[in-house]
């Protein structure tokens, strides 16, 4: 039967099969009819028509409300975008950079980068030449030209995904609309885009003049400028932008970082005047004093200099970890810091339980910031140092970290007033707070019933690198908890127009966007989901760790519940998996175990599809999938080389031979793995097999 067939069938007969076939059948048609009509200006049907299709659909979904699909029509309004940008996914992901804060971390670093490339370590020689320049406290961009015209330029977003704002880099005056002949085809040229201090001191005094939002400092003042949903504003604002970096190109002609800045300049981008080749370590730090000391007369915010491996080769060689490149690293200016009186100690409690003391501050202005919040850490902190409320106290605060107290100046010999005592009990639900022996942390035990920690969990579950949905923000999941409307993640999925109609701030449009927004994460991929999950210690790297490992969420839930189990396989594999220790294991096996939250997993698996783990490209590698043990000394490479190489191929690299290892790679002096490997029959191979096996 076909679809035109299913469609005479009253809704109300229809099988749940029939049923989603249809839905299938109608999103796609509706999707069409609406790119014809929105982008093309051409509709081939007529409204009435158009009409009966959305009803037709919309009545399918009210009978079969499990069927309802992530691409819905219903969740979407037209072709554009509902609300806000449009979404573009980065050719290649916009990465950020690790950090180091003095010359010992920047040798540490340097030091790593020679080890890597083996010729390096085996010749000390040999010079290591590393470009260094300015890192421009603005936000990053990526603009992308085909045929030498600026064709999409794109906010960093989450690395992956980023926001259109190609209608407003047009308006930004460094940025030009075509480049000279004989660029590349496709050529993205990434870099900075910043508000100078002069200009952002007029915007504000416009502002203030008008009435308007004055902005903090100048970062946020180009952030806001630049993400104007209408582009005539951007163009309002002056705007700058240095270029420093590349993302997809057809045809790379350069072989340095050095060269490709030189070239940059050629096509008329601007680039940092403080850019220089370096060899050596005391070449980087007098570059590092030379833009520290120009730092003030600056007509712009920097926040430390960043350095480049120089020799492309090498870059590429090098690759990544996680997200930050092997090859670059940014050297942070110190924090920042200053005096103010210490009002009040205040407990806040975090989404596992842990209470964490928060100093209110007077408020004080800390490297253009006003701060009247600072971390005081947890019990022991205010004990050793000995901070009382009312004390004048030290506080730093550095980058995007939260500041924190650091000493107090004048005790003013605490007069009357008494030594901090931290409470016995969580503030928010009255339960027995516990700090267990040899932890630094006091936690609430109220678990369930702590509102508290609901709160946390359900900011974390939406917050920008969970479950990131537009327009629910951490302010309304905790308003609609306290209001009874979810109770946990999976509720989030069930929230319906009618529940959220006559409430304050929220109007038939913006219901309507947040439905589309909800809609449009019910698929969502197992690095996101698992972080979302909250577990304690796992992070956004931990999860992708996991999600690599495992695949899928069965199987990561179904080794989860093996690795219960002292001595089991699972937990070895678990433990074998780089940068998962054992307290980290012990949460994650606790977390699976808790039938509670199996429950609300189970929920939450019910209304969103998490999407397996998304192998990069491997292409036809030999080894994808394989697992392979390096042991003893490599020729040609050092053992992260090999190990990096090896996993950019789709292989997953172990310490330890079992009767899972695929390959055992040997070299010089391998011991005990080798005689395993042999007794246990696996493929043994040379350094050379191992290559001749790679680089088919
Ligand atoms: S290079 C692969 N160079 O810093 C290297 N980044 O913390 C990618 N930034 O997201 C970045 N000035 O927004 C690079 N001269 C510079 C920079 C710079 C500022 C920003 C950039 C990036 C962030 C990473």
């Amino acid at each position: 039967m076909n679809t035109d067939d299913v469609r005479s069938i009253p809704v109300d007969e229809l099988t749940v099969d029939e049923a989603d076939r249809e839905l299938e059948a109608l999103a796609r048609e509706i999707k069409d009819h609406d790119e014809r009509y929105y982008q093309q200006d051409a509709p081939s049907v007529t409204d009435a028509e158009y009409d009966a299709l959305r009803q037709r659909n919309e009545a399918i979904e009210k009978r079969f409300p499990l069927s309802v699909r992530p691409d819905s029509p219903t969740h979407r309004v037209g072709a554009a975008p509902a609300s806000g940008f449009g979404k573009i996914r980065h050719a290649k992901p916009m990465l950020s950079l690790g950090n180091v804060f003095d010359e010992e971390e920047l040798r540490e670093f340097i030091d790593g980068i020679r080890r890597f490339l083996k010729e390096l370590s085996d010749n000390p020689d040999i010079p290591l030449e590393m470009v260094a320049e300015p890192k421009i406290d603005g936000l990053s961009i990526s603009l992308r030209y085909e045929g030498g015209k600026l064709v999409q330029a794109a906010t960093r977003g989450d690395g992956k995904v980023g926001e259109d704002v190609t209608a407003n880099v047009r308006h930004v005056g460094d940025i030009p609309e075509s480049l000279p002949e004989g660029v590349p085809d496709v050529l993205e040229v990434r870099g900075e885009i910043y508000m100078s201090k002069q200009d952002f001191f007029r915007l504000n005094e416009h502002q203030e003049a008008e009435g308007e939002k004055v902005f903090a400092n100048p970062r946020n003042a180009a952030a806001g400028s630049l993400r104007q949903l209408d582009a005539s504003i951007t163009k309002e604002r002056p705007l700058s932008f240095f270029a420093y970096a590349y993302g997809e190109v057809s045809d790379v002609t350069w072989n340095s970082h050095g060269a490709f800045i030189a070239l940059l300049k050629d096509w008329g981008f601007s680039v940092n005047p403080f850019t220089r080749v370096c060899n050596g370590v005391e070449e980087i730090m007098a570059q590092y004093d030379t833009i520290q000391e120009h730092r003030a007369e600056l007509d712009y915010d920097i926040d430390g200099v960043v350095y480049k491996v120089d020799r492309l080769d090498w870059q590429v060689r090098l690759g990544f970890v996680s997200r930050a490149p092997r090859w670059a690293v940014a050297h942070k200016f110190p924090a920042e810091k200053a005096v103010t009186i210490l009002r009040d100690i205040d407990i806040q409690v975090g989404r596992t339980g842990v209470l964490t003391p928060v100093a209110r501050l007077e408020p004080v202005t800390v490297g253009g910031v006003v701060v009247s919040n600072a971390t005081l850490h947890n019990a022991d902190y205010i004990r050793d140092l000995d901070i009382r409320i009312g004390d004048h106290v030290r506080i730093q605060r550095a980058g995007d970290v939260i500041p924190q107290v650091l000493e107090v100046v004048d005790d003013g010999g605490h007069g009357e007033r008494e030594a901090y005592a931290f409470p016995e009990n969580c503030p928010v639900c009255g339960s027995h707070a516990v700090r267990e022996d040899g932890e630094a942390a006091t936690r609430c035990t109220g678990g369930l019933v702590c509102p508290a920690q609901a709160h946390e969990r359900l900011r974390h579950f939406v917050s920008r690198n969970a479950f990131d949905i537009e327009g629910l923000g951490g302010k309304h999941v905790v308003t609609f908890f306290d209001d009874g409307l979810i109770k946990t993640p999976g509720d989030i999925f069930r929230l319906s127009p009618e529940m959220l109609e006559g409430r304050e701030g929220w109007k038939e449009k913006s219901i309507q966007n947040l439905m589309d927004a909800i809609g449009a994460k019910r698929a969502i991929d197992i690095p996101r989901f698992v972080y979302a999950l909250g577990i304690p210690q796992v992070g956004q790297a931990t999860a992708r760790l996991l999600a690599k490992q495992y695949g899928s969420m069965p199987a990561l839930r179904q080794a989860m519940e093996g690795a219960r189990v002292i001595g089991s396989e699972q937990l070895e594999d678990l433990l074998s998996i780089d940068g998962i220790g054992a307290s980290m294991a012990k949460d994650l096996v606790e977390f699976f175990a808790e039938p509670h939250n199996n429950d609300v997993l189970d929920d939450l698996l019910d209304n969103v599809r998490v999407e397996d783990f998304a192998a990069p490209d491997t292409g036809n590698s030999p080894v994808a999938g394989k697992t392979v043990v390096f042991t003893g000394t490599l020729e040609t490479m050092s053992r992260n080389e090999a190990k990096a190489k090896a996993e950019s191929l789709g292989a997953k690299v172990s310490g330890s031979v079992s009767k899972k290892t695929d390959y055992v790679v040997v070299g010089p002096g391998a011991g005990s793995k080798e005689k395993k490997a042999r007794e246990l029959g696996l493929h043994v191979l040379s350094e050379q097999d191992w290559l001749d096996l790679t680089m088919l």
